[in-house]
Protein backbone atom coordinates (compact mmCIF):
# COMPACT_ATOMS: atom_id res chain seq x y z
CA UNK A 1 0.00 0.00 0.00
CA UNK A 2 1.44 3.36 -1.04
CA UNK A 3 0.71 6.77 0.46
CA UNK A 4 1.63 10.31 -0.60
CA UNK A 5 2.12 12.14 2.67
CA UNK A 6 5.25 14.04 1.61
CA UNK A 7 6.85 14.97 -1.69
CA UNK A 8 9.53 12.35 -1.05
CA UNK A 9 6.99 9.58 -0.42
CA UNK A 10 7.80 8.77 -4.06
CA UNK A 11 11.29 8.25 -5.45
CA UNK A 12 12.57 10.44 -8.28
CA UNK A 13 11.79 7.66 -10.76
CA UNK A 14 8.26 7.36 -9.39
CA UNK A 15 7.71 11.13 -9.50
CA UNK A 16 8.82 11.10 -13.14
CA UNK A 17 6.44 8.21 -13.80
CA UNK A 18 3.50 10.07 -12.19
CA UNK A 19 4.27 13.12 -14.35
CA UNK A 20 4.20 10.96 -17.48
CA UNK A 21 0.87 9.43 -16.43
CA UNK A 22 -0.46 12.94 -15.76
CA UNK A 23 0.47 14.03 -19.29
CA UNK A 24 -1.26 10.97 -20.80
CA UNK A 25 -4.39 11.46 -18.70
CA UNK A 26 -4.51 15.15 -19.62
CA UNK A 27 -4.29 14.28 -23.30
CA UNK A 28 -6.97 11.61 -23.10
CA UNK A 29 -9.37 13.48 -20.82
CA UNK A 30 -12.99 13.12 -21.82
CA UNK A 31 -12.39 10.37 -24.37
CA UNK A 32 -14.50 7.21 -24.20
CA UNK A 33 -11.30 5.20 -23.69
CA UNK A 34 -10.28 7.25 -20.60
CA UNK A 35 -9.46 4.70 -17.87
CA UNK A 36 -11.72 4.31 -14.80
CA UNK A 37 -9.73 2.00 -12.53
CA UNK A 38 -11.41 3.30 -9.36
CA UNK A 39 -14.89 2.13 -10.33
CA UNK A 40 -16.78 0.95 -7.23
CA UNK A 41 -14.51 2.87 -4.84
CA UNK A 42 -15.43 5.66 -2.42
CA UNK A 43 -12.73 8.09 -1.30
CA UNK A 44 -13.01 10.47 1.65
CA UNK A 45 -11.78 14.06 1.55
CA UNK A 46 -11.19 15.07 5.17
CA UNK A 47 -10.59 18.82 5.23
CA UNK A 48 -9.84 20.87 8.31
CA UNK A 49 -8.93 24.05 6.35
CA UNK A 50 -10.58 25.91 3.46
CA UNK A 51 -9.91 24.91 -0.13
CA UNK A 52 -11.04 25.67 -3.66
CA UNK A 53 -8.47 24.08 -5.99
CA UNK A 54 -7.45 21.05 -3.97
CA UNK A 55 -10.98 20.04 -3.08
CA UNK A 56 -12.40 20.49 -6.58
CA UNK A 57 -9.45 18.92 -8.39
CA UNK A 58 -9.59 15.82 -6.18
CA UNK A 59 -13.37 15.51 -6.40
CA UNK A 60 -13.37 15.89 -10.18
CA UNK A 61 -10.27 13.73 -10.63
CA UNK A 62 -11.63 10.87 -8.53
CA UNK A 63 -14.93 11.00 -10.40
CA UNK A 64 -13.15 10.93 -13.75
CA UNK A 65 -11.19 7.86 -12.64
CA UNK A 66 -14.44 6.11 -11.69
CA UNK A 67 -14.59 6.70 -7.91
CA UNK A 68 -17.16 8.45 -5.76
CA UNK A 69 -15.91 11.01 -3.28
CA UNK A 70 -17.29 12.07 0.05
CA UNK A 71 -16.32 15.54 1.30
CA UNK A 72 -15.96 15.46 5.09
CA UNK A 73 -15.39 18.86 6.62
CA UNK A 74 -13.59 18.32 9.91
CA UNK A 75 -16.06 20.74 11.47
CA UNK A 76 -18.96 18.44 10.60
CA UNK A 77 -17.53 15.09 11.65
CA UNK A 78 -16.67 14.10 15.21
CA UNK A 79 -13.00 14.90 14.52
CA UNK A 80 -13.95 18.54 15.01
CA UNK A 81 -15.35 17.74 18.45
CA UNK A 82 -12.21 16.02 19.61
CA UNK A 83 -12.47 12.44 18.36
CA UNK A 84 -8.83 11.43 17.83
CA UNK A 85 -7.40 11.02 14.33
CA UNK A 86 -6.35 7.48 15.21
CA UNK A 87 -9.98 6.49 15.82
CA UNK A 88 -11.22 8.40 12.76
CA UNK A 89 -8.60 6.54 10.70
CA UNK A 90 -9.68 3.13 11.98
CA UNK A 91 -13.36 3.84 11.30
CA UNK A 92 -12.99 5.38 7.85
CA UNK A 93 -10.42 2.80 6.81
CA UNK A 94 -13.12 0.13 7.15
CA UNK A 95 -15.55 1.97 4.90
CA UNK A 96 -13.52 3.88 2.36
CA UNK A 97 -10.97 2.99 -0.28
CA UNK A 98 -8.71 6.01 0.08
CA UNK A 99 -8.34 9.35 1.85
CA UNK A 100 -7.22 12.85 0.97
CA UNK A 101 -6.49 14.94 4.06
CA UNK A 102 -5.98 18.68 4.59
CA UNK A 103 -5.10 19.65 8.12
CA UNK A 104 -2.55 21.33 10.41
CA UNK A 105 -0.24 18.68 11.86
CA UNK A 106 1.75 16.52 9.47
CA UNK A 107 1.65 13.81 12.16
CA UNK A 108 -2.14 13.56 11.72
CA UNK A 109 -1.76 12.60 8.07
CA UNK A 110 1.05 10.15 8.91
CA UNK A 111 -1.05 8.61 11.68
CA UNK A 112 -4.06 8.28 9.40
CA UNK A 113 -1.90 6.59 6.75
CA UNK A 114 -0.50 4.17 9.30
CA UNK A 115 -3.74 3.18 11.00
CA UNK A 116 -6.42 3.39 8.31
CA UNK A 117 -5.04 0.73 5.98
CA UNK A 118 -6.08 2.78 2.94
CA UNK A 119 -4.00 4.95 0.55
CA UNK A 120 -3.64 8.38 2.10
CA UNK A 121 -2.75 11.64 0.34
CA UNK A 122 -1.58 14.88 1.94
CA UNK A 123 -3.74 17.70 0.59
CA UNK A 124 -1.77 20.29 2.64
CA UNK A 125 -0.46 20.37 6.17
CA UNK A 126 1.60 23.01 7.96
CA UNK A 127 4.73 21.21 6.73
CA UNK A 128 4.03 20.18 3.15
CA UNK A 129 1.82 20.65 0.12
CA UNK A 130 3.25 17.92 -2.11
CA UNK A 131 0.36 17.74 -4.62
CA UNK A 132 0.81 21.44 -5.36
CA UNK A 133 4.49 21.05 -6.18
CA UNK A 134 3.81 17.98 -8.31
CA UNK A 135 1.41 20.09 -10.41
CA UNK A 136 3.88 22.99 -10.45
CA UNK A 137 6.66 20.82 -11.84
CA UNK A 138 4.26 19.45 -14.45
CA UNK A 139 3.45 23.06 -15.44
CA UNK A 140 7.10 24.19 -15.58
CA UNK A 141 7.93 21.25 -17.83
CA UNK A 142 4.94 21.88 -20.12
CA UNK A 143 6.05 25.49 -20.59
CA UNK A 144 9.81 25.36 -20.35
CA UNK A 145 11.15 21.78 -20.56
CA UNK A 146 13.20 19.74 -18.09
CA UNK A 147 12.91 20.85 -14.47
CA UNK A 148 16.54 20.02 -13.80
CA UNK A 149 17.61 23.03 -15.89
CA UNK A 150 15.43 25.62 -14.12
CA UNK A 151 16.48 28.05 -11.42
CA UNK A 152 13.45 28.42 -9.17
CA UNK A 153 13.22 31.44 -6.87
CA UNK A 154 10.63 31.38 -4.09
CA UNK A 155 9.80 34.78 -2.58
CA UNK A 156 7.83 35.39 0.62
CA UNK A 157 7.23 33.12 3.61
CA UNK A 158 9.88 30.51 2.87
CA UNK A 159 9.14 28.54 6.04
CA UNK A 160 5.61 27.42 5.14
CA UNK A 161 4.28 24.27 3.47
CA UNK A 162 4.63 25.24 -0.22
CA UNK A 163 8.34 26.24 -0.14
CA UNK A 164 9.13 23.27 2.10
CA UNK A 165 7.71 20.93 -0.54
CA UNK A 166 9.77 22.86 -3.14
CA UNK A 167 12.86 22.08 -1.02
CA UNK A 168 11.98 18.37 -1.06
CA UNK A 169 11.46 18.51 -4.84
CA UNK A 170 14.76 20.31 -5.37
CA UNK A 171 16.55 17.67 -3.30
CA UNK A 172 14.89 14.87 -5.26
CA UNK A 173 15.15 16.21 -8.81
CA UNK A 174 18.31 18.29 -8.40
CA UNK A 175 17.22 21.71 -9.65
CA UNK A 176 18.58 24.88 -7.98
CA UNK A 177 16.17 26.60 -5.60
CA UNK A 178 16.68 30.02 -4.04
CA UNK A 179 14.58 30.96 -1.03
CA UNK A 180 14.14 34.70 -0.64
CA UNK A 181 12.62 35.62 2.71
CA UNK A 182 13.26 37.94 5.61
CA UNK A 183 14.74 36.62 8.81
CA UNK A 184 12.20 34.68 10.83
CA UNK A 185 10.54 33.34 7.66
CA UNK A 186 13.38 31.13 6.46
CA UNK A 187 13.39 27.38 7.09
CA UNK A 188 15.95 26.01 9.58
CA UNK A 189 19.20 25.02 7.86
CA UNK A 190 18.69 21.36 8.86
CA UNK A 191 15.58 21.32 6.65
CA UNK A 192 17.78 22.12 3.64
CA UNK A 193 20.30 19.31 4.14
CA UNK A 194 21.27 17.61 0.89
CA UNK A 195 19.23 19.96 -1.29
CA UNK A 196 20.72 22.43 -3.83
CA UNK A 197 19.01 25.28 -2.00
CA UNK A 198 20.39 28.69 -1.10
CA UNK A 199 18.90 31.42 1.04
CA UNK A 200 19.18 34.95 -0.35
CA UNK A 201 17.28 37.58 1.62
CA UNK A 202 17.81 40.32 -0.99
CA UNK A 203 14.92 40.05 -3.53
CA UNK A 204 16.80 41.58 -6.46
CA UNK A 205 19.87 39.43 -5.95
CA UNK A 206 17.70 36.33 -5.54
CA UNK A 207 15.70 36.96 -8.73
CA UNK A 208 18.79 37.45 -10.89
CA UNK A 209 18.71 34.97 -13.79
CA UNK A 210 15.62 33.17 -12.46
CA UNK A 211 13.71 30.81 -14.76
CA UNK A 212 10.77 30.64 -12.38
CA UNK A 213 9.62 33.26 -9.88
CA UNK A 214 7.20 31.70 -7.39
CA UNK A 215 5.24 33.03 -4.46
CA UNK A 216 2.56 32.06 -1.96
CA UNK A 217 0.49 34.00 0.57
CA UNK A 218 2.27 35.82 3.39
CA UNK A 219 -0.32 34.60 5.89
CA UNK A 220 -0.94 30.87 5.64
CA UNK A 221 -4.06 29.25 7.02
CA UNK A 222 -3.72 29.00 10.78
CA UNK A 223 -1.37 32.01 11.00
CA UNK A 224 -4.07 34.71 10.95
CA UNK A 225 -3.17 35.98 14.43
CA UNK A 226 0.30 36.93 13.08
CA UNK A 227 -1.10 38.92 10.16
CA UNK A 228 0.18 42.38 11.17
CA UNK A 229 3.74 41.28 11.88
CA UNK A 230 3.88 39.16 8.71
CA UNK A 231 2.66 42.06 6.54
CA UNK A 232 5.34 44.30 7.92
CA UNK A 233 8.17 41.74 7.74
CA UNK A 234 7.39 40.72 4.16
CA UNK A 235 6.39 44.05 2.62
CA UNK A 236 9.48 44.12 0.35
CA UNK A 237 9.06 40.49 -0.73
CA UNK A 238 6.66 41.00 -3.59
CA UNK A 239 6.93 39.66 -7.13
CA UNK A 240 6.72 42.86 -9.16
CA UNK A 241 8.16 44.52 -12.27
CA UNK A 242 11.54 45.27 -10.65
CA UNK A 243 12.01 41.66 -9.72
CA UNK A 244 10.92 40.50 -13.16
CA UNK A 245 13.41 42.91 -14.75
CA UNK A 246 16.37 40.97 -13.33
CA UNK A 247 14.97 37.48 -13.99
CA UNK A 248 15.52 35.75 -17.35
CA UNK A 249 13.48 37.41 -20.12
CA UNK A 250 11.25 34.33 -20.54
CA UNK A 251 10.89 33.67 -16.81
CA UNK A 252 7.66 32.09 -15.61
CA UNK A 253 5.74 33.69 -12.78
CA UNK A 254 3.85 31.16 -10.69
CA UNK A 255 1.53 31.30 -7.68
CA UNK A 256 -0.17 28.37 -5.97
CA UNK A 257 -3.22 30.60 -5.30
CA UNK A 258 -5.23 32.11 -3.70
CA UNK A 259 -3.41 35.37 -4.55
CA UNK A 260 -3.49 38.65 -2.67
CA UNK A 261 -2.67 41.28 -5.26
CA UNK A 262 -0.63 44.19 -3.97
CA UNK A 263 0.88 41.96 -1.26
CA UNK A 264 2.96 38.96 -2.38
CA UNK A 265 2.44 39.83 -6.06
CA UNK A 266 1.64 43.05 -7.88
CA UNK A 267 -1.63 43.30 -9.81
CA UNK A 268 0.29 44.08 -13.00
CA UNK A 269 2.58 41.04 -12.84
CA UNK A 270 -0.26 38.75 -11.80
CA UNK A 271 -2.38 39.69 -14.81
CA UNK A 272 0.56 39.57 -17.20
CA UNK A 273 1.26 35.99 -16.11
CA UNK A 274 -2.33 34.88 -15.46
CA UNK A 275 -2.13 32.34 -18.26
CA UNK A 276 0.67 30.42 -16.53
CA UNK A 277 -0.90 30.82 -13.10
CA UNK A 278 -4.26 29.39 -14.17
CA UNK A 279 -2.62 26.62 -16.19
CA UNK A 280 -0.83 25.79 -12.93
CA UNK A 281 -4.21 25.66 -11.14
CA UNK A 282 -5.74 23.44 -13.85
CA UNK A 283 -2.77 21.10 -13.67
CA UNK A 284 -3.68 20.23 -10.08
CA UNK A 285 -6.37 18.06 -11.66
CA UNK A 286 -4.11 16.28 -14.14
CA UNK A 287 -1.14 15.81 -11.81
CA UNK A 288 -3.32 14.38 -9.05
CA UNK A 289 -5.05 12.03 -11.51
CA UNK A 290 -1.58 10.77 -12.43
CA UNK A 291 -0.80 10.32 -8.73
CA UNK A 292 -4.08 8.51 -7.99
CA UNK A 293 -3.60 6.26 -11.01
CA UNK A 294 -0.10 5.40 -9.82
CA UNK A 295 -1.19 4.75 -6.21
CA UNK A 296 -3.86 2.42 -7.55
CA UNK A 297 -1.04 0.35 -8.96
CA UNK A 298 -1.59 1.17 -12.61
CA UNK A 299 1.73 1.66 -14.31
CA UNK A 300 0.74 2.37 -17.85
CA UNK A 301 -2.27 3.66 -19.71
N1 LIG B 1 -3.34 26.03 -4.03
C1 LIG B 1 -4.26 25.45 -3.27
O1 LIG B 1 -4.01 24.44 -2.60
O2 LIG B 1 -5.47 26.04 -3.30
P1 LIG B 1 -6.72 25.71 -2.36
O3 LIG B 1 -6.35 26.18 -0.97
O4 LIG B 1 -7.85 26.50 -2.95
O5 LIG B 1 -6.98 24.25 -2.37
N1 LIG C 1 0.76 28.40 2.39
C1 LIG C 1 -0.64 28.49 2.07
C2 LIG C 1 -0.97 27.64 0.89
C3 LIG C 1 -2.38 27.76 0.43
C4 LIG C 1 -2.67 26.85 -0.73
C5 LIG C 1 -1.45 28.09 3.30
O1 LIG C 1 -1.07 27.13 3.97
O2 LIG C 1 -2.47 28.73 3.56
Amino acid sequence: MRHYTRFDSLSATETRHVLRLAAELKKGRGQASAPRPFQGQTWGLIFNKSSTRTRVSFEVGLRELGAQSLFLSAADIQLGRGEPMRDTARVLGRMMHGAVIRTYAQSDVEEFAKLSGIPTINALTDEEHPCQILADIFTVEERKGPMEKQKVVFIGDAACNVPLSWVAASRQLGFPLVLCAPEGYQPPVEALAGAPVTIEPDPLKAAEGADVLYTDVWVSMGKESEKAQRMSAMKDYQINASMLAVAKPEALVMHCLPAYRGLEISEEVFELHADTIFQEAENRLHAQKGLLYFLHGENSL
